[in-house]
């Protein structure tokens, strides 16, 4: 049993300052709420202490979850308090606090009676209690050490607390109670004795054993509706509660399974013990758990466990970025756990793409914990969290037929009435035990059983009996049987979820009535508060009271439901516009809902690019199946598929493809420049990044001149970073030039202008605009990098990092810059600053700047860690599909560091297989240049038989190279080579010759690289 004790502090204080009377009235408001709260809960009310309560759970009525219940009760009674509190305040301008404490303990049953007498056995108990509550803080509960361990897992405690109590010695434990978490379902379920899976359970219990010594373990729990993959879960739960390993479970649904992050949430939220606090304690208790975590960071997790502190802005990151701080947290969250844990995800196969993703990020460390993830899902689930590399996977069979006839028999009891019935039900139920159990409700409901479960008896002929074909026609049948009210308010549950509340049901309008299904096991209870709430006894009978329904009862439904959201919760509007959105859309409210996907897309543009895409693809969907002649179709059509085009390069998959035809169609036909520009954009680094340059470089131009005869210049100088970059990919130097002037001019100065895709348009375009003139000899491009990179500084952190990076990734292997200190430390530092807020490609981008600059180094350590970090970004360019324009250089690099430790033939394969490929794709005159030059290099500095004819036939390649101008460029590196090749051949005029050309062009041109390397020439 468990003691409540509560007492009002400083009561005397109280008395002085309003008098007695209106203290005693005060105390008898305290006792009435109080009394009726320990009522809802089944507990006693023992004895009025003068100006305290006490009350007891456990007995005389056995209540296996008491403890549970009690601080339940007393998280209540001071809620009320708090409430009552207000209205004193107001009154008497007094403060009124209670405390509360809790103690758990054994007594002898039938000691207990709610008279006075009979109390004070228990004396010890009660006692401990009271000292509990008096080291509450005002308004707070404690509970002592055999509480605390009752609850643990069902309750949000704070941190052990060593208190001193009046007539103790010794110092003692206490906890501080801080909430009361989703988890405690359906305590009172009643369960048929598991049979079988003998096999099952050992398995499973092998694997918690490693987990609980540290080498933790993933195991997908796989079989058909009903088969007992959520029983198995329990029994292993119950097992790992046993031996006092905690388990975190998370429930996915059918109807979130379009609803981003929603199962990551909850298991973490499971997982780090803020179910059901406050948003300031749910933030403290996270801060506990992870003491050392970055606040950035911090701020990120409590947006995604949907416990953010409005006053706290979000940092302006990339969701890649966000992602992979996210995972690093939680995975060193886990990394760090001591004690072992149990995490379970039930029913996978209604994940939601989102959640699917992260958590398989979660899982590659769980081997590494003393943690064991469960994951159940039907056979039909064949997501990444059912192909998890090294999980275990347990197949549940049906059971046999001696197990399914024993769980039959233990069902309906052993009455000879009843004896033939078992064989009969096992035949129809083919070892699905819910099937089995269905069939005896059935019967039980029909009257053909009567009596109650384990003990049924049968008057009627059993073997007429006549049993439904399949498991969903019997749980049909038995909701048919309902009568109306009942069945309506299971229909309206069935569309809120698997768990509901009184009080939502009662904003639908539907009078609900909740016995007649509690009693017929349809539902179970599992808050018994003053909002009460219910879950279906099983997700199967969720399914076909929805699907049950007419369709026009249901869609009304839906849409009220979809208001119910909005008025229930009008601060978090953003975060549930996916949810909204879905039931307006299942209600037929096609408008409304593209609106709100439309709005969950922009919520989810900065927290994961893949929910923003699922949302603009389903409200793509919706505008498609309008009528013809609805006025705003065309509109519709055009907004998702513009922004799908413009993000397609982020996303990793192929999103545009034909529907980038479908959307140029579009905006021909209602003369829409601006989105399709916008679209192209997207597509022309999609193009890019697939290693399609010449396809990008050709949409580019078309994006310009239609940004153009849009003739807003924020437009133009918006999109100017994607379509700048794929001109200077294809070695366009004259394009490049133009274009760049062009935004620098419309940008007028402004750092900012457009800064739709990146933070400044305008300093990019000043790098680039330096990268043209020294690819064309002009004047100036040291003022333009200066500039540029200046103008990116005090812009902000990304628009930076960017800006070093097209300083100094093609600056340093061209033989511009020099990879002096300062210029490694700017890189360093756009690294970090990407690392913690840039999108993957930037990411990978800036790791390739790094790579270039430190294979250009002079000491060994460098250019090794050069080498390992290009081979890296290139194996991770390669894996995830992304930068792929990139990519022939980054091996070009790689292999110039094996080639220098000793390795060249390999090495000169890889090199010419990339100027083979640049050649071939009409990119000579950028990537080209440095890999010609390197290939040649290596070439010559091997000297094998035919590598000099090869050599000189890639200079002559390089120099054939058809441009519309002169390029300083090109010229400076055809210098170089033919001075190597003229000294490879042994040429001493000819080396002479081009050695000092070269060196005198380098000094005109001030390329600091090409000024370094010509001095290293003899
Ligand atoms: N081995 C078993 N012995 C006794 N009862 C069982 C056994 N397996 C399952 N049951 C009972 O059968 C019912 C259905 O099982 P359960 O809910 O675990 O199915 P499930 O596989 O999780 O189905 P779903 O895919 O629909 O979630 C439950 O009431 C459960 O207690
Ligand atoms: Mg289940």
């Amino acid at each position: 049993m468990t003691v409540l004790f509560a007492d009002v502090v400083h009561s005397m204080d109280i008395a002085a300052a309003v008098g007695a009377e209106r203290l005693r009235e005060i105390m008898a408001e305290v006792l009435d709420r109080s009394a009726a709260v320990v009522k809802r809960y089944g507990g006693t009310l023992d004895k009025f202490t003068g100006d305290g309560i006490m009350a007891v759970f456990g007995a005389p009525v056995a209540l296996e979850d008491h403890a549970v219940r009690a601080c339940m009760v007393a998280l209540e009674i001071q809620a009320e308090t708090a409430m009552l509190a207000a209205e004193v305040r107001n009154r008497d301008g007094i403060e009124l606090h209670l405390r509360v404490g809790l103690n758990s303990g054994q007594v002898i049953a039938g000691e207990i009676g709610s008279t006075t007498a009979s109390y004070t056995a228990v004396g010890e108990q009660v006692g401990m209690a009271q000292r509990m509550e008096s080291v509450a803080p005002p308004g707070g509960v404690m509970l002592s050490a055999s509480t605390a361990r009752l609850v643990d897992g069902a309750a949000a405690l704070g941190e052990p607390e060593t208190v001193r109590i009046k007539g103790a010695n010794e110092p003692i434990t206490a906890y501080r109670l801080l909430g009361i978490g989703d988890r405690h379902r359906a305590t009172a379920r009643a369960e048929s004795n598991l049979v079988g899976r003998r096999w099952e359970m050992s398995a499973v219990e092998g694997l918690l054993d490693r987990a609980v010594d540290g080498h933790g373990a993933v195991v997908g729990v796989v079989g058909h509706p009903g088969i007992g993959k959520s029983r198995l879960v329990r029994e292993v739960s119950a097992m790992a509660g046993s031996r006092g390993v905690q388990v975190f479970t998370a429930f996915c649904e059918s109807h979130t399974s379009q609803v981003p992050f929603h199962a990551v949430a909850r298991l973490l939220r499971a997982a780090f013990g803020v179910e059901g606090l406050d948003g300031q304690t749910a933030r403290d208790r996270v801060r506990d758990r992870v003491p050392d975590a970055d606040p950035e960071d911090l701020a990120l997790f409590d947006d995604l466990l949907g416990i953010g502190d409005p006053d706290v802005e979000l940092p302006k990151i990339d969701p890649d970025a966000r992602r992979r701080r996210l995972t690093a947290l939680v995975n060193a969250a886990s990394l760090a756990r001591e004690s072992p844990a149990v995490f379970v995800v039930e029913d996978a196969h209604w994940i939601d793409e989102v959640s699917e993703s992260m958590l398989a990020d979660f899982l590659t460390v769980i081997p590494q914990t003393p943690s064991l993830m469960l994951v159940s899902y039907r056979p039909e689930y064949e997501g990444a969290l059912a192909r998890v590399h090294g999980a275990q996977t347990i197949a549940l069979a049906p059971l046999s037929d001696s197990e399914t006839v024993a769980l039959i028999t233990g069902l309906l009891g052993s009455d000879s009435s009843v004896s033939g019935l078992a064989d009969t039900i096992a035949d129809r139920a083919a070892g699905n035990p819910f099937f089995a159990e269905e069939i005896v409700r059935d019967l039980a409901e029909r009257g053909v059983l009567q009596g109650q479960t384990g003990a049924y008896v049968s008057t009627a002929d059993v073997s007429q009996a006549k049993v439904p074909a399949t498991l969903q026609a019997t749980i049909g049948a038995r909701i048919d049987r309902l009568d109306p009210k009942a069945k309506r308010t299971l229909s309206a549950a069935a569309v809120i979820g698997s768990r509901f509340s009184l009080e939502l049901l009662e904003t639908l309008g539907i009078g609900p009535v909740l016995e007649d299904l509690v009693a017929a096991q349809l539902v179970d209870q599992v808050r018994f508060t003053r909002a009460p709430e219910f879950v279906f006894h099983h997700p199967l009978i969720r399914t076909v009271a929805y699907e049950s329904q007419l369709k026009s009862d249901r869609a009304e439904l839906h849409r009220r439901f979809a208001d119910a959201i909005q008025e229930h919760d009008p601060e978090s509007l953003e975060e549930n516009a996916a949810l909204i959105a879905e039931h307006l859309e299942a209600a037929g409210d096609g408008h409304a809902a593209y609106g709100w996907h439309m709005r969950a897309a922009t919520w989810a543009t900065n927290r994961d690019i893949t929910a923003a895409r699922l949302s603009w693809e389903r409200a793509q969907k919706i505008a498609d199946a309008l009528p013809a002649e609805d006025p705003d179709r065309a509109a519709m059509r055009i907004a998702p598929r513009t922004m799908l085009c413009g993000i397609a390069w982020r996303v990793h998959v192929n999103v545009a493809g034909d529907r980038f035809e479908e959307l140029r169609q579009l905006c021909t036909a209602v003369g829409d420049k601006a989105s399709l520009a916008i679209a192209m954009a997207g597509l022309v680094i999609d193009h890019a990044y697939q290693d399609r340059v010449r396809e990008a470089s050709r949409l580019a131009s078309e994006a310009f001149a239609l940004a153009e005869a849009v003739g807003e210049a924020t437009l133009t100088v918006g999109l100017s970073m994607p379509l700048l970059y794929a001109m200077a990919e294809s070695g366009e130097w004259d394009d490049v030039l133009r274009w760049s002037q062009r935004t620098i001019d419309l940008a007028d100065g402004d750092p900012s202008k457009g800064n739709f895709i990146v933070g400044s348009p305008l300093a990019i375009a000043f790098a680039t605009r330096a990268f043209a003139r020294h690819f064309l000899g002009r004047r100036g491009w040291r003022d333009d990098l200066r500039h540029g990179l200046a103008m990116a500084r005090s812009t902000d952190p990304m628009s930076y990092a960017t800006v070093v990076c097209y300083v100094y990734w093609p600056g340093i292997p061209l033989g511009v810059l020099g990879s002096d200190d300062s210029a490694m430390r700017e890189i360093e530092d756009a690294l970090r600053i990407a690392e913690r807020s840039a999108d993957d490609l930037a990411l990978a981008f800036a790791r390739v700047t790094l790579g270039f600059a430190l294979v250009h180094r002079d000491t060994t350590a460098e250019r090794g860690r050069g080498q390992q970090l290009l081979a890296e970004v290139g194996q991770v360019c390669l894996c995830q599909g992304h930068n792929l324009c990139d990519l022939p250089n980054i091996e070009v690099y790689s292999a110039r560091g094996r080639a220098m430790q000793g390795d060249r033939d390999d090495a000169i394969t890889v090199m010419r297989a990339a100027a083979d490929h640049l050649f071939r794709e009409g990119r000579l005159l950028l990537h080209g240049l440095s890999a010609t030059g390197v290939l040649v290099e290596t070439l010559l500095d091997r000297g094998a038989e035919g590598d000099v004819a090869e050599a000189e036939a890639a200079i002559t390649r390089l120099a054939d190279a058809p441009t519309d101008n002169g390029l300083a460029m090109r010229d400076i590196w055809l210098l170089r080579l033919r001075a190597l090749l003229a000294q490879a051949r042994g040429d001493a005029a000819a080396y002479t010759h081009f050695r000092d050309r070269y060196r005198a062009m380098a000094k005109s041109l001030g390329f600091e690289g090409h000024i370094a390397w010509v001095e290293a020439m003899p």
